[in-house]
């Protein structure tokens, strides 16, 4: 009788194992890659949030918060950096965007998702978005509120970042950002409150879908190339060329221009007043850095809108590039990767209409 109880309870456990190894393999791989930022914050609080620490909780112990990705994908952490992201560098990307690629390559890796600080996060992703050498889905989320907060929007915005990251619908769409329900391009999105959950937002060209769910839905994608298909190759570079910002305003002057060239900058992104005006008082020494070698894209503070070439410039004359659509910021990481290239104008130009 006992014999039969245990040959039976061991058939039982054997089908309940391979049941769930059935299941595992259903499932997608994802690796989750932590960096820090909010969404791996902690607040004095359930009420704090705002002053609160950023970058103090580890990757596994956010993964586990979240119980329910082991029911949407085999996750498997890893702790990159831990930091809050208004500190992330060059040296940051290059190290991310080689650990990305090399996952990515490997065949048991179907999606990876990126914690991230908020600040910065539209660049970072907009930097992978240029040089990740895969079609699988890259994810880059993070939070507006700390994880100990009433509400913490991380919890959610990681499960669906996983779901994402893990979905055959997000192959092949550039690296995507994922907050507050929205599935948003990496080269349009902007964070445009400094502390609500709506933060991400791409006003004027709109998110590409949303998570509603447990699912994708993609209603757009990016006209522009991206990953797989561009020119960037980041695997044998160890630094990146400096290139500063210069920001527009009234009464502004060239002293910080000047302070940047001087420092080394090999280009400047001046974020013009309107559709990227030059000030008298800058115009000239945009003009001398530029025969001196510098390379000088016209942008816009503005924030929509693409940047006339020879509206408010004569840019064939002057020798400069303009932004297009980009952000000042987003424009600083094209050029970077341009000058790895090229120093030809015409030539970043066309990569500013191409990517
Ligand atoms: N220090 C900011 C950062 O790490 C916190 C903002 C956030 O992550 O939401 O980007």
């Amino acid at each position: 009788m006992i014999r039969t109880q245990s040959v039976r309870f061991i058939v039982a456990l054997f089908s309940l194992l391979v049941a769930f190894s059935v299941q595992a393999q259903k499932l997608p791989n994802v690796m989750v890659l932590a960096t820090g930022g909010t969404i791996a914050g902690t607040g004095a609080s359930s009420t704090t949030t705002v002053g609160y620490t950023a970058a103090t909780v580890g990757v596994q112990q956010l993964i586990n918060a979240v119980p329910e990705v082991a029911k949407v994908a085999n996750v498997t952490g890893e702790q990159v950096f831990q930091i809050a992201s208004e500190s992330m560098t060059n040296e940051h990307w290059l190290t991310l965007a080689k650990r990305v690629n090399t996952l990515l390559a490997q065949p048991n890796v179907d999606g990876i998702v990126i914690t991230h600080g908020t600040d910065t996060l539209e660049e970072t992703a907009y930097f992978l978005n240029l040089v990740v050498k895969s079609r699988k889905p890259v994810v880059l989320v993070g939070a507006m509120r700390p994880s100990t907060a009433l509400s913490a929007d991380g919890p959610i915005n990681l499960y669906n970042a996983v779901i994402l990251a893990g979905s055959p619908e997000a192959v092949g769409k550039g690296v995507l950002v994922s907050l507050n329900d929205q599935i948003q391009s990496s080269r349009d999105v902007s964070k445009t409150n400094t502390s609500t959950p709506d933060s991400f937002r791409t006003p004027e060209l709109g998110v590409l879908g949303y998570m509603q769910g447990n699912k994708p839905y993609f209603y757009r994608a990016s006209t522009r190339k991206h990953t797989v298909e561009t020119e960037f190759d980041i695997s044998n570079i160890q630094a990146l060329p400096q290139v500063d910002i210069v920001y527009g305003y009234a009464n502004m002057n060239d002293v910080a221009l000047n302070a940047f060239i001087a420092a080394g900058a090999k280009g400047i992104i001046h974020a013009g007043t309107g559709d990227g005006s030059l000030a008298a008082k800058v115009k000239p020494s945009l003009i001398a850095a530029r025969k001196n070698g510098t390379l000088i894209v016209r942008a816009s503070r503005v924030g929509n809108g693409i940047l006339a070439r020879n509206g408010e410039a004569n840019d064939d004359e002057l020798d400069f590039v303009v932004s297009d659509t980009l952000s000042p910021q987003k424009a600083r990481i094209l050029l970077m990767l341009a000058l790895t290239k090229t120093s030809n104008t015409k030539e970043i130009q066309r990569m500013f209409y191409m990517y």
